[in-house]
């Protein structure tokens, strides 16, 4: 780890999340942005944010491709806190070409045209989303995959240049589900059906009992291809 990173690091550490996002939103003033994709443990972190006022911006990349179920949460939750959610949509001309030439689902016929799709949809806005902000707040937790075991609360992103912090990276499911209970919390009911890693629609399904918590992302494809860009660090390791 860097200098730079492990300085972070020390900074927050020890701290409950609440206060670490404090702390770093007063350290990176006004370049702290959070990226929720409206799923359980993003809806901790919005409120913690919300809730305390934290100059923290909230930002989501809308794909086109999310359940009504999201969008229902999306609209509950700004209503319910009165406060902005910036949503990043796809360059609208590469979005065209891409659907014009193959068609409006290609992601289920190969991982080239899936990786294309997610790098239209989601990668290339994050790109905008993040530009020149310090500091990216995510949602991620330790025990979401066996990749994400490896990657620490604090990171130094290569890709986007900037400290990559994930305040609820060593809390369990139930700590975040008790604390959604608790705080009355909006969350997506699609969690309620099955569903434990919620992305877009068509390539997203629900999961049997015991499956692993991201069995239903791109269920058709290798286990190794399955993340889609957005924490792309641990991508490449593991097509290595
Ligand atoms: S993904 O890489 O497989 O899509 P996952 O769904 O586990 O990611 O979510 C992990 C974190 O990535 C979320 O907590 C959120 O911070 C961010 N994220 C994922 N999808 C989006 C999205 N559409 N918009 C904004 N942030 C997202
Ligand atoms: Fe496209 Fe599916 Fe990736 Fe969404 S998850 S951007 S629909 S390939």
């Amino acid at each position: 780890m860097d200098e730079h990173t492990e300085n972070i690091k020390q900074l927050i550490d020890g701290l409950e999340p609440v206060n670490a996002l404090a702390v770093l939103a007063d350290r990176f003033a006004g370049k702290v942005v959070f990226s929720t994709s409206f799923g359980w443990e993003d809806q901790v972190i919005t409120h913690m944010i919300f809730a305390n006022k934290l100059p923290i911006k909230v930002f989501t990349l809308e794909t086109g491709r999310l359940f009504p179920e999201t969008y229902y949460v999306w609209n509950r939750t700004m209503e319910m806190y009165g406060e902005a959610i910036h949503a990043y949509y796809p360059n609208n001309a590469a979005l065209e070409q891409m659907v014009n030439k193959k068609g409006p689902n290609s992601f289920y016929e190969s991982v080239d045209n899936r990786k294309e799709c997610c790098g239209i949809r989601k990668v290339e806005p994050l790109k905008r989303a993040l530009q020149g902000n310090d500091c990216w707040v995510t949602g991620i937790r330790a025990d979401q995959s066996a990749n994400r075991q490896f990657m620490g609360d604090v990171e130094w992103d290569e890709q986007n240049n900037l400290i990559k912090f994930h305040p609820l990276y060593n809390w369990t499911l139930d700590e975040v589900k008790n604390y959604i209970k608790q705080n009355n919390i909006p969350y997506n009911t699609l969690h309620d059906r099955g569903f434990p890693s919620i992305g877009c629609a068509p390539c997203t399904r629900a999961v049997r009992e015991g499956e692993d918590f991201r069995a239903g992302r791109w269920w058709w494809e290798d286990q190794s291809k399955k993340e889609c860009g957005l924490h792309g660090i641990s991508e490449e390791i593991l097509e290595k």
